[in-house]
């Protein structure tokens, strides 16, 4: 009964890395899922994570009972308050809703089922280009996708007039899909003043903010500064959904574990949405994984813990600050052609190379360098040893 069935493409960012197991290689090099890697090329687990870890274990009165549908009502507390800080108002006045899902994807997911059952318009404005998963998250639950320009290949930077004008031209009501900070896979993001003339248009178009939040702590190395784009718009007064994910900042991968807030006008709203959130969740997951969510909680109450975090996240976002002026002066040095002022002006886990997708094809088939086709390259995944080999395979693929 499947023999019709055809066999699916691999997953643009994930099917890199199946393409990279394969390979015999020793020099090979994955650059291209966003996972954090030390500088000797190994995957990290944060020391606060395994503290927390220890604790969890050593309490034997912890159990694997079924979570809520909402998850864990610490995280969600907790998550709220990273996102929005401490003195939220949305927070104090009970009208935010958050609850946990399985990371950021997840999150988006859920989010995008609730607005596709019960926000009035269908239609959902995504950056161009975003992340690839975007589009198909939000299709599958129903709702339908339009891009606005983002992106400026001859700057390598923000089109903010094309932006301003195709967000200025969206239907009435529509949902706006911005990224936190760190934008993925540009590694550009607005200015303050910027994020202050995005949020006064959407607000006065009556448009609904939808936060992809998966870097918050990586862009800048600050927790506060990397939310304040979310914080802007909270602080009107108006309403908006965010997906937290803990995968990059505390390096919890694959214990999947984020969240979904939504802001909305009152305690009583913000009621009524969790108990439809609810009903979106049970039929598809259930309720979530405990593990992921229990570390996250330890860590985010307890001060010291806290503090650890942000000294670890910090030395995370800096290696890749180094990564960046490493790369930078290694083409520099090797007098590769063209301005490659962008990797140290982009910001956050990515570079958007604007290597074509020949010239990827080129540096994986030559030089090992597994990376997408977009021209996106994961700067965690780069080390001081590889930077000479990344650069020497730019530098073929550009004078070619
Ligand atoms: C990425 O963009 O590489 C990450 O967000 C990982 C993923 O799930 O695609």
């Amino acid at each position: 009964v499947f023999s019709h069935v055809v066999r699916a493409p691999e997953d643009p960012i994930l099917g890199v890395t199946v393409a990279y197991n394969k390979d015999p290689s020793p020099v090979k090099l994955n650059l291209g899922v966003g996972a954090y890697r030390t500088d000797e090329g190994k995957p990290l687990v944060l020391n606060v994570v395994r503290k927390a870890e220890q604790q969890l274990v050593n309490d034997r009165s912890r159990v694997k009972e079924y979570l809520p549908i909402t998850g864990l009502a610490d995280f969600n507390k907790l998550s709220a308050k990273l996102i929005f800080g401490a003195d939220s108002p949305a927070i104090q006045e009970n009208r935010v809703t958050t609850v946990q899902c399985l990371s950021g994807t997840g999150s988006l997911r859920v989010g995008a089922e609730f607005l596709a059952r019960h926000y009035h318009q269908r239609t959902i404005c995504i950056p161009q280009p975003t992340w690839g998963n975007h589009p198909k998250v939000f299709t599958l639950a129903g709702l339908s996708v339009k891009t606005y320009r983002y992106y400026d290949p001859a700057t390598r930077g923000l089109n903010f007039q094309g932006l301003l004008e195709d967000l200025g031209s969206a239907p009435s009501g529509a949902i706006v899909l911005l990224h936190a900070c760190a934008h993925n896979p540009t590694g550009v993001d607005p200015t303050p003043q910027q994020w202050e003339n995005i949020r006064q248009l959407i607000r006065s178009k009556g448009l609904l903010p939808f936060f992809d939040s998966a870097y918050q702590g990586f862009a800048s190395g600050s927790l506060d500064s990397d939310a304040q784009p979310v914080r802007m718009f909270v602080a009107d007064g108006g309403e908006l959904l965010v997906a937290q994910s803990y995968a990059k900042n505390m390096g919890l991968y694959g214990e999947r574990v984020g969240a979904l807030s939504i802001v909305c006008r009152n305690a009583d709203v913000a009621g009524r949405v969790e108990s439809q959130l609810k009903l979106v969740i049970r039929p598809m997951y259930s309720n979530p994984p405990i593990h992921g969510a229990s570390i996250v909680a330890v860590i985010l109450k307890d001060r010291n813990l806290y503090n650890e975090w942000t000294i670890e996240l910090k030395a995370m976002a800096d290696r890749i600050i180094s990564m960046r002026r490493q790369l930078f002066d290694a083409l520099r040095a090797r007098g590769t052609p063209g301005d490659w002022s962008h990797i140290i002006k982009q910001i956050g886990m990515f570079t958007f190379t604007g290597l074509n997708s020949e010239q990827v094809a080129f540096m994986t088939k030559e030089y090992h360098i597994y990376m997408t086709y977009d021209g996106r390259i994961s700067m965690a995944g780069l080390s001081s040893k590889t930077v000479p080999h990344l650069a020497d395979a730019i530098h073929a693929a550009v004078t070619r």
